[in-house]
């Protein structure tokens, strides 16, 4: 996507050193625009932990990297495959919610074990890094096209009024390669000319609402309003909202999803006022192995200074503060589950189903024994 004049991806081989790994710094932003460069299974198990790189696609593709540069790190004095295993338990285990990642480095590793003979290991490590990522870039292209349709439907019946679509947490392109997933639509419905505006929940505790979707919306020119995480509810009542559109880390084969805090509320909100509510991912986000999301699905839990403080720019100074009395003791689970019976439909890369595991499988039967 467009950054100014200059067109970016959220992560990238150096075009110069094919040992480095370049990624948008998702910390610093909005308040400065930085590139990372990751050349170590370590600095992308740091880049993944710290959240510098967030969002299930992007994840999987930076655990994909990971066992490229661990091959890198291969050396014939040590045990190289046990170096590899070791790096993709480790890379693996790095945040537990997101599917993506484990699916990522476990499909770079298959590569690796089927590659063809006069193959390195290397070359065939970072050519499925790569493949990964064009695959994301096309998932979300066609998410964007599945997606529109809902967007010119409604347009439709409000006969020119701007859509209003609610969305939380970042689930755009800098959460992908590029696109994004709920983005995708919007951006294409955008350049169609078509009227949008979009609630962009703030997403406490890190603020990827407040701080990514408002900046990627505002580069791209999409008219928006931030809101606080509670006023969904209120602005649904008032039927000030058309739509809801929500990313995903993981969905089970019966189309429970989990997605950032905060998601399971909008869609009880959205339930008890017949707003459509949409979870908008790619195939690498479905757990085809497991049904009761609520159960199944690891949640993380991170730490609870997320919670107690807040980080914003005071002057041209990026500070973080203490929202409350010393001592606090905090909780900060960094994602719920929403039970397939509170979503209206799923948007992916092969069209728009219902969140029930015949359509799934209707949709994906080659992953379904
Ligand atoms: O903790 P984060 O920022 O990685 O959480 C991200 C989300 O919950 C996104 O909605 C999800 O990963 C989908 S990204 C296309």
């Amino acid at each position: 996507m467009q950054v100014g004049n200059k067109n970016y991806r959220s992560i990238w081989l150096d075009e110069s050193d094919p040992t480095v790994v370049r990624v948008i710094d998702q910390q610093k932003l909005p308040f400065s625009f930085e590139i990372c460069e990751l050349r170590s299974v370590e600095d992308v198990y740091a880049a993944i932990s710290n959240m510098t790189v967030r969002g299930a696609p992007l994840i999987g593709a930076a655990g994909a990297f990971a066992i490229y540069l661990a091959t890198l790190e291969m050396n014939p004095a040590t045990n190289s495959w046990q170096h590899l295993k070791n790096a993709a338990r480790y890379i693996s285990s790095c945040r537990p919610t997101a599917v993506n990642l484990s699916w990522a480095v476990d499909h770079v590793r298959e590569r690796i074990n089927g590659r063809l003979c006069g193959k390195s290991i290397s070359e065939e490590a970072l050519e499925a890094a790569l493949d990964i990522c064009k695959m994301e870039i096309e998932n979300c292209k066609a998410i964007g096209k599945h997606g529109l349709s809902l967007i010119e439907e409604i347009s439709k019946k409000k006969t020119g009024a701007p859509v209003n679509i609610l969305t939380h947490c970042n689930a755009g392109w800098l959460a992908c390669i590029d696109y994004g997933t709920v983005t995708a639509p919007i951006y294409l419905a955008h350049e169609a000319g078509i009227p949008v505006h979009v609630w962009v929940d703030e997403t406490r505790p890190r603020n990827q609402g407040a701080r990514l979707t408002t900046w990627e919306l505002g580069q791209a020119g999409v008219p928006h309003t931030l809101i606080a995480d509670n006023t969904g509810g209120h602005l649904m009542q008032h039927g000030m909202v058309d739509i809801v559109l929500v990313g995903c880390d993981r969905a089970t084969r019966r189309g429970d999803v989990a997605n950032k805090i905060g998601t399971y509320l909008k869609a009880l909100a959205a339930y008890d006022n017949n707003v459509p509510f949409y979870s908008v991912f790619p195939s690498t986000s479905i757990d085809f192995d497991i049904t009761d999301g609520i159960s199944e699905i690891p949640v993380e839990e991170r730490g609870a200074g997320e919670v107690l403080t807040i980080s914003g720019i005071s002057g041209k100074e990026v500070v973080t503060v203490r929202i409350c009395p010393e001592n606090t003791s905090a909780a900060n689970y960094g994602f719920d589950v929403t039970p397939a019976r509170l979503i209206t439909g799923l948007i992916t890369e092969k069209g728009i189903c219902r969140a029930e595991e015949k359509d799934i499988k209707k949709m994906f039967s080659d992953k379904f024994e």
